[in-house]
């Protein structure tokens, strides 16, 4: 028997950036562990992630997390069907700290191991509350639908066909919206990562400065990085204005520029569900005015909770579950890229 046809339980490791990730998936029963360990502290006082600390910091993090993963799960190493891992993209040397662990465990105990892209992970984690709910339901997905995934390193927005199947529709053409928050968070006095200190502070101001829109080329396109000088140059010539009206005042164009961009590709693409996902996707004012303007187009939409929106091996879990059952195994000597743009990855792996 076909042991995919099975309830299965697979593993995942995420160390694509500075969060190391380890979850367990069980496809009749939903998320059985997912453990994240922030380095948040360790690179705050450099302003940013710092790629050598971070490497470092998931080889002390990655085997207590992974048998504590175990422990809540209440299973054993034999007891896995699959080893998801992160491959691409995101800092090498964090990569491979990852990749390294999944293919050991996968060679000593003979599990397959299944890649995942980083954003292909936050793309299903719109849909592991879905799951969690009813765990039965393997597959709770309509395809098409639209994705825009708002990270610290990413702003693009992918039409999904299928499993697997990602055409680009739109990409930031400099900042990602995650380090634009992080960058304005900073000329305010905020420590990295900052997106979490500016959707704090705009909950106690107004939106009383009206930033100009940023002429993109490219319909679908974003740019941020003409907004980041203009909330820099309005600070400059406005030293004393109140900062919670700065932040409440970018935070609106953000989730506005998002929004019209979307819901404009949404329209012309004929399409009605929506995925909103990645670190920013825990912005509050871009939640609310996603599910207002969705709700208004009748647009189904799927933002994932708190806790599966920033980086995390649950995602990685769910989406290396899809994979696996469609046969997507990797050989044991497959390496990890820091750039793998998903389209190909998708075409590679599909
Ligand atoms: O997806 P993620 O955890 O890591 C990457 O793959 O990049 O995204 C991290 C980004 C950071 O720029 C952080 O400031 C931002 O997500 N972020 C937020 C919020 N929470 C995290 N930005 C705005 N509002 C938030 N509540
Ligand atoms: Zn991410």
């Amino acid at each position: 028997m076909d042991n995919r046809e099975k309830p299965s339980v697979g593993l995942a490791i995420e160390t694509s950036c500075d969060e190391t990730g380890v979850a367990i998936f069980d496809s009749s029963k939903g998320i059985l562990a997912n453990l994240v360990s922030s380095q948040v502290k360790l690179h705050a006082p450099f302003g940013g992630v710092v790629p050598e600390l971070s490497a470092r910091e998931h080889v002390k993090n990655i085997n207590p997390l992974l048998e504590e993963a175990l422990r809540q799960a209440n299973i054993d190493w034999k007891d896995l069907d699959y080893v998801a891992v992160t491959v691409a993209p995101g800092l090498i040397l964090s990569l491979v700290v990852g990749v390294a662990a999944a293919k050991a465990i996968a060679h000593a105990y003979k599990k397959p191991l299944v890649p995942v892209h980083h954003l292909e992970g936050h793309i299903y984690s719109a849909f592991l509350e879905k799951v969690e709910k009813n765990p039965k339901e393997e597959e709770p997905i309509k395809y098409p639908f639209l994705a825009l995934i708002i990270s610290g390193g990413h702003t693009e927005l992918y039409y999904v066909k299928g499993f697997s199947q990602y055409q680009t529709v739109g990409q930031t053409l400099d900042d990602s919206v995650g380090e634009a928050f992080d960058k304005v968070a900073r000329m305010l006095g905020f420590p990295y990562p900052g997106g979490p200190h500016i959707d704090r502070l705009a909950q106690k101001g107004k939106a009383s400065i009206k930033f100009p829109t940023p002429r993109v080329k490219g319909e679908y396109n974003f740019s941020f990085s003409g907004l980041k000088t203009s909330v820099l140059n309005f600070i400059r010539k406005n030293p004393s204005y109140p900062k919670e009206d700065i932040a409440a005042s970018f935070q609106k164009k953000v989730a506005e520029i998002l929004a019209e961009k979307t819901f404009k590709a949404l329209r012309d693409l004929k399409l009605n569900r929506l995925v909103v996902v990645g670190g920013v996707a825990a912005n509050s004012e871009i939640r609310k005015v996603f599910k207002e303007k969705a709700q208004q187009m009748g647009v189904e939409l799927y933002i994932p909770s708190l806790k599966y929106a920033t980086d995390n091996a649950a995602m990685i879990a769910y989406a290396g579950f899809l994979r696996w059952k469609r046969k997507g195994f990797a050989p044991l000597d497959i390496n990890a890229s820091p750039n793998y743009p998903l389209e190909k990855f998708g075409k590679d792996w599909s």
